[in-house]
């Protein structure tokens, strides 16, 4: 299948430490490594592993950060004709603090890059070439406006990840096919569980809903099926959690190639919490597949 992603690459500078520090200490890091991230990019990694054609729409800046991401999308099989390179700004960077003791992933996120625009998008991307089109739920004015562009296109299916609050967004969750939510938007907005959340958005957008997905850490991820039914898998246990960063991203990429292989809900989810539970057990998601 030929997927579109539309979304963001970060450089990720990954600190493993036996445990999180407190606040004005000091601790010793165990490791660090410096590798590609951001979560449109992470998912399309895991779904060109999973064997689909895929595409990044999304922006860098001309330096060497952006020269290392490019590299790895491109070991990765991942084409970056979409890519809109700007002379300012500076590749969003993530300082990343792993947790030995907890497995958790504190993130201190830098950005200063302006985001993908919907006039490239209408002016550039033939949807027509495109069998699903995922998006990161970002600023959204423009992902309005590429939604609405979508919405006559056949045989399309299109994906929206709601990671973290924005203004106005719950406005858009009737336009795509599939709403991938985060544990971090549920909370924010008042949820504390993702039964509760998806139960609240399926009131919402009544009868003619997207299938709604919910990955909440080690309980395992939920879905919310188009007759009404609430899903859930539990998380799959792995011997020793080595990295979290991204698992969501993962479980996102496994979620959209179930469905896009005529899978069930149910089977979307299981195989979600599968390949989302592998990466934790291993460092990065560059190998998650194999
Ligand atoms: C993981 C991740 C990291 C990135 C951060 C951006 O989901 O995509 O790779 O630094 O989140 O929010």
């Amino acid at each position: 299948m030929k997927i579109l992603g539309v979304g963001i690459a970060t450089l990720d500078i990954i600190n493993s430490v036996e445990r999180y520090p407190e606040e004005d200490g000091e601790v010793r890091v165990l490791s660090q490594r410096r590798c590609r991230g951001g979560n449109a990019t992470n998912t399309l990694t895991v779904l060109s592993q999973l064997g689909h054609a895929c595409v990044w729409a999304g922006v860098l800046p001309q330096d060497s950060d952006a020269a290392f991401v490019e590299e790895m999308l491109r070991q990765q099989q991942v084409d970056l004709r979409h890519v809109h390179h700007l002379t300012s700004g500076k590749l969003p960077t993530s300082y990343i603090t792993l947790s030995e003791e907890s497995g958790s992933r504190t993130i201190l996120h830098l950005r200063d890059l302006p985001g993908y625009r919907a006039e490239w998008f209408l002016e550039e991307v033939d949807p027509g070439e495109f069998q699903w089109i995922h998006f990161e739920g970002r600023d959204t004015d423009e992902l309005e406006k590429m939604l609405l562009s979508l919405s006559a296109v056949e045989g399309l299916q299109v994906s929206v990840e709601i990671e973290k609050p924005r203004p106005g967004i719950e406005a858009l969750f009737h336009l795509p096919q599939v709403l991938l939510f985060s544990r971090h938007y549920a909370q924010s907005t008042g949820h504390a569980s993702a039964e509760s959340l998806l139960k609240r958005v399926a009131r919402q957008l009544g009868g003619q809903r997207p299938l709604l997905f919910c990955a909440w850490g080690d309980q395992g991820a939920w879905a919310f099926d188009r007759q009404g039914g609430l899903l859930h898998v539990p998380a799959v246990r792995i011997p020793r959690v080595v990295d979290t960063v991204a698992a969501g991203d993962v479980f996102n990429a496994a979620v959209i190639h179930a469905l896009s292989q005529a899978a069930t809900p149910l089977e979307a989810l299981q195989q979600g919490c599968r390949l989302a539970g592998k990466s934790c057990g291993m460092v990065g998601v560059e190998d998650v597949v194999l």
